[in-house]
């Protein structure tokens, strides 16, 4: 069948598209119907299947005679590190540490945060929990003590599972000094940690509460799979939103079975066997869509890669990567083949590799900007393929479907709606536009099986988030058009959301930060272009009056004190102090003028401009950080 075809097959009846989807996941009790509307516009899926998200993603498949096929591949090479876990060694591990949190009290429904680097045992753990039925919330490394403090008291876990550090090129992360000072800023306190010891630093451990990864785990009985109802969450995973609180997005376990087995072959273009990379991270939805759930849950085999585009050791690690392991579909950023292209600008490093195994390079997380699209197409003479989703999709919404047909591509859009996606543009009253218009994009509810049934203990945000501009719709947060032909254009987030190197940040949190500088009134924070990483923040700062200290000193305590509140991963490098802020007259801060201005664009005068002057003003101070030239 066309792309068409199985689109409209969809869209004619939904229900059925996905009860027979669901075909394709090992239920204990399968579902009797699809979709739950009785809650409208809060929907659920599979609500009366029973169902385990690790039995799918492994024992299956040891059942089904292929557990000597390796599932993940670990590549590090940060530290000379490779080895390899067929699914029978996976089902092994993952079972023995279910046993072993279990055996401390973890059962289904209680929280576990996981905070780890690239290593498989950061999977492992993921697929633990899900094992017990226990809901695993997984925290990116380059967060700082803090948002790990804040996510802990969100979704108060009854386990913390974390590494002794982590590697970036040049820097250990202190993972358990960080924990630790989480742990001192929560108010909730888990009943215990456990902490993986790596070679590289080794933690200390507090008596009664860390417990060592391996010696936790000694003489424990392994722990079987629990079955879940279809709407059970399987996961909460924290995004950034308009304010510095975190979004927790849930994933209910039938929905995340059947939507990302789907989109493996489908999307993909994979079979079962079939070697499978997503270069991002495990802290983001990327990886646990793509490095853990996907791939394992169709019979894929996954790489866990700890390492850099570039200088790990150079910008052939993609390739040699790809080569050696046989990868026949890729997944990564933007940003990183920008890296890529940066430091080899016409593919030489390509070439001592046979690459001959890889069909295609996906691409995703941020736009796909058109030259590195033509570069990539050049250097690897094979299909570049742009596709569109967010941590709260869990998948795309957008794809060349290539399992089912390629599509012609068009340079610049991700192309077209999956199915379980109506996605419609609309005007700011709610009215779909016409073919080419740039409007608020939006998608028609009910979501598809696999997409955020609600947020983590915030009702009433996620309706506010996402259900009530457009009743009866799901506000994306982006801003687009679509063509004559259906294909999707992303042009801007119609919020205060930057994405920084791939990474989804909040203006709103850093400008929180800011305002607890004691010299800082007032602040604004934009994403500026940047050439490699898409965007980058940076901030500009009114000083409190009879402050009169140099001023570089105040812009870097605001540099380190963004770093130590937020992250590393903020990026936050940029500050300027200037007198005022451009407003209206309501007093709401021209964010979006002041971009233009960074990125020396041509823009409209608001008519509700207060002072036109201060434009000036901005202009002069970003020139001298090097911007609005
Ligand atoms: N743990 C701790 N710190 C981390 C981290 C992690 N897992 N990941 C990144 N950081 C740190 C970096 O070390 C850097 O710190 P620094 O300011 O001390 O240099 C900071 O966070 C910013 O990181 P990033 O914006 O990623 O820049 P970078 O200079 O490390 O690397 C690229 C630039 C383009 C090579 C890199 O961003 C990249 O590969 N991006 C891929 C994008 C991606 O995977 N996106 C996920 C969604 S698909
Ligand atoms: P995240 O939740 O971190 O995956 O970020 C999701 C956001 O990243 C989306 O809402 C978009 O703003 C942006 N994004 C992701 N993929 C694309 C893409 N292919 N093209 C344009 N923007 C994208």
């Amino acid at each position: 069948m066309s792309y068409a075809e199985i689109y409209e097959s969809w869209k004619k009846d939904p229900e059925a598209f996905w009860m027979d989807a669901a075909k394709a996941i090992d239920w204990v009790r399968p579902p009797s119907k699809a979709l739950n509307s009785d809650n409208a516009p809060i929907y659920s899926w599979y609500d009366d299947g029973l169902v385990n998200t690790c039995h799918n993603a492994v024992d299956r498949h040891v059942e089904a005679g292929r557990g000597a096929q390796t599932a993940i591949i670990y590549d590090s090479p940060i530290t000379q590190t490779k080895h390899k876990i067929s699914y029978a060694e996976l089902r092994k591990r993952v079972a023995t540490l279910a046993g072993a949190l279990r055996a401390k009290g973890v059962e289904k429904g209680d929280r576990v945060i996981i905070y780890m680097p690239m290593v498989p045992e950061a999977l492992e753990a993921m697929l633990a929990c899900t094992r017990l039925g226990a809901v695993h919330s997984v925290v990116f490394g380059g967060f700082a003590a803090n948002e790990l403090a804040v996510r802990i008291d969100d979704c108060k876990p009854k386990a913390i599972i974390a590494a002794s550090c982590g590697l970036e090129p040049g820097r250990v992360v202190h993972y358990k000094p960080l924990l630790d000072g989480a742990l001192d800023l929560a108010e909730h306190q888990p009943d215990f940690c456990v902490i993986f010891q790596r070679e590289q630093e080794v933690a200390r451990l507090e008596d009664g509460r860390d417990f060592d990864w391996h010696g936790f785990q000694y003489g424990v009985e392994p722990a079987e799979c629990v079955p879940v109802e279809g709407n059970h969450p399987a996961y909460i995973l924290y995004t950034s939103g308009t304010t510095g609180a975190p979004k927790g997005v849930i994933r209910a376990t039938g929905g995340h079975l059947v939507a990302l087995n789907w989109t493996m072959k489908n999307i993909y273009n994979v079979e079962p066997g079939d070697v499978f990379w997503a270069a991002s991270d495990v802290g983001w939805v990327v990886g646990h869509s793509y490095i853990c759930y996907g791939p394992l849950i169709h019979g894929n085999t996954t790489i866990v890669f700890e390492g850099k585009p570039v200088g790990t050791p150079d910008p052939g690690t993609f390739w040699r990567v790809i080569s050696e392991h046989g990868v026949k579909s890729f997944f990564t950023a933007p940003t990183a083949i920008r890296a890529v292209k940066r430091e080899d600008p016409n593919g030489a490093f390509t070439k001592p590799y046979d690459l001959s195994c890889l069909n295609t390079l996906y691409l995703a997380g941020e736009r796909a900007d058109p030259d590195t699209i033509h570069w990539a197409q050049k250097i690897l003479d094979l299909p570049v393929i742009d596709h569109w989703w967010q941590t709260e999709t869990g998948y795309a919404i957008a794809a060349n479907p290539l399992g089912i047909e390629h599509l012609p591509v068009k340079i610049g859009s991700p192309s077209v709606a999956m199915p379980g996606y109506d996605v419609q543009i609309l005007d700011e009253a709610g009215h779909p536009m016409k073919p080419g218009e740039l409007g608020a994009i939006a998608i028609k509810l009910p979501l598809p099986p696999g997409t955020l049934p609600n947020l983590w203990n915030a009702e009433e945000r996620f309706r506010k988030s996402y259900l009530t501009t457009f009743p009866g719709y799901y506000e994306t947060g982006d801003a687009g058009m679509i063509d004559e032909d259906g294909y999707l254009y992303i042009m801007a987030r119609t919020d205060d959301v930057i994405n920084v190197a791939g990474h989804r940040l909040s203006t709103g949190a850093m400008e929180e930060v800011l305002a607890e500088h004691p010299d800082v009134a007032e602040c604004a924070v934009i994403g500026v272009t940047d050439q490699l990483k898409g965007q980058m923040p940076v901030g500009f700062l009114c000083l409190t009056k009879g402050v009169n200290r140099p001023e570089a000193e105040i812009t870097t305590e605001c540099v380190k004190l963004v770093r130590e509140k937020i992250g590393p991963v903020a990026a936050f490098k940029l500050a300027v102090v200037v007198d005022r802020l451009p407003k209206t007259r309501s007093g709401k801060i021209l964010r979006a003028t002041m971009v233009k201005i960074a990125d020396s664009e041509d823009f409209k005068m608001p008519a509700t401009i207060d002072d036109p002057a201060i434009l000036d003003e901005i202009k002069a101070a970003l020139q001298t950080i090097g911007y609005a030239r």
